[in-house]
């Protein structure tokens, strides 16, 4: 296939264009590089610089690429910062996403594979999360997606673009050589909050078989087990025998103590399976690409 992939130069697109490539499809990343990398992206995909506010360059950059689909990764995505600037959320993530679904139907394409976050969700009444939980997001970001995936289904029955979102949680991000932000007081057994863990090859996997779903679809992505914040600094500690500071800080508001999603339905749908099962098998590659580029893509 044709895969025009947004946001490919960031951290999930960049990986997910590798693995395409491997696969045989032709890729085109479109990013405007305000987060991601140039040098993150696999020199065997085509690169267009382009930006999301910019309805022509997107439409010319579509139809110049004959694409089949479009995996949609470009997003602004920290819990945080969106409760300080909602405004950039609803801008990129709502209004500049339009603009790339009307490219599509001006352009005749079709398919779209979004990728989304289980913070459309909120805090969770039972554990796992599945798709049939509640969404009540508590910040800009959350109901940001969850604005966006609502327009997915009004897309589908207006322009039939049939659409599959994967749904998952913020990863682990710095490891070894930066501290832990330990959280105290959590209703857990060592009072850290616990979360569950995905391997990017896995979460990637995830969105390519969401490439080749037939019907549109909501697809929570998790492994349904967790680990709790000291179980994730010890297994650091030991892969990377480093001795790795904590910084304790109180409970974030509206940050809860559990998050665990239930992956069956893409399990029993589209046949995912992740590969790393075990938080050492995820932190142990993690670890070996921080030595790799101990200063991520940057220059
Ligand atoms: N990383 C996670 O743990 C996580 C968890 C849940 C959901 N998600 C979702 O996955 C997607 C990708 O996340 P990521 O961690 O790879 O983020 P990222 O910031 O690494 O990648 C996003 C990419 O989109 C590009 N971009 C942003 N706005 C753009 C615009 N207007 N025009 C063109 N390009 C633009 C950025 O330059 C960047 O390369 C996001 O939609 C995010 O909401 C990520």
């Amino acid at each position: 296939m044709k895969i025009f992939l947004v946001g490919g130069a960031g951290y999930i697109g960049s990986v997910c264009t590798e693995q395409l490539l491997d696969e045989g499809h032709e890729v085109a990343v479109f990013d405007n590089l305000s987060e991601g990398h140039r040098r993150a992206v696999d020199p065997r995909a085509r690169f267009i610089e382009g930006d999301l506010t910019q309805h022509d360059q997107i439409e010319t950059a579509l139809s110049n690429c004959r694409s089949d689909a479009v995996m949609h990764f470009a997003a602004n995505a920290l819990v945080g910062e969106s409760m300080q600037n909602p405004s950039k959320y609803f801008r990129n993530n709502i209004s500049n996403g339009l603009n790339l679904l009307d490219a599509m139907v001006a352009t005749g394409v079709r398919r779209m594979v979004f990728s989304s976050t289980c913070a459309i969700f909120g805090p969770p009444d039972r554990l796992p999360i599945d798709e049939t939980a509640p969404a009540r997001p508590i910040s800009p970001y959350g109901e940001s997606k969850l604005a966006f995936e609502k327009i997915l289904r009004w897309y589908r029955s207006w322009r039939f673009i049939r659409e599959v979102a994967a749904r998952k949680r913020t990863g682990l991000w710095k490891i070894g050589s930066r501290c832990f932000q330990e959280k105290a007081v959590y209703e857990t057994p060592d009072g850290t909050c616990i979360r569950d863990y995905i391997h990017i090859v896995d979460l990637a996997r995830a969105h390519i078989l969401a490439l080749g779903a037939v019907v549109s679809g909501f697809y929570n992505l998790g492994t349904g087990g967790g680990s709790s914040v000291w179980e994730v600094i010890a297994a650091c500690r030991k892969i990377t025998g480093r001795k790795i500071d904590t910084i304790e800080k109180l409970r974030r508001p509206g940050d809860p103590a559990r998050l665990i999603a239930s992956s069956e339905k893409i399990k029993n749908e589209l046949g995912w399976r992740p590969q790393f099962q075990s938080l050492e098998a995820i932190i142990e590659s993690a670890w070996k690409w921080h030595q790799k580029f101990p200063d991520g893509y940057e220059d």
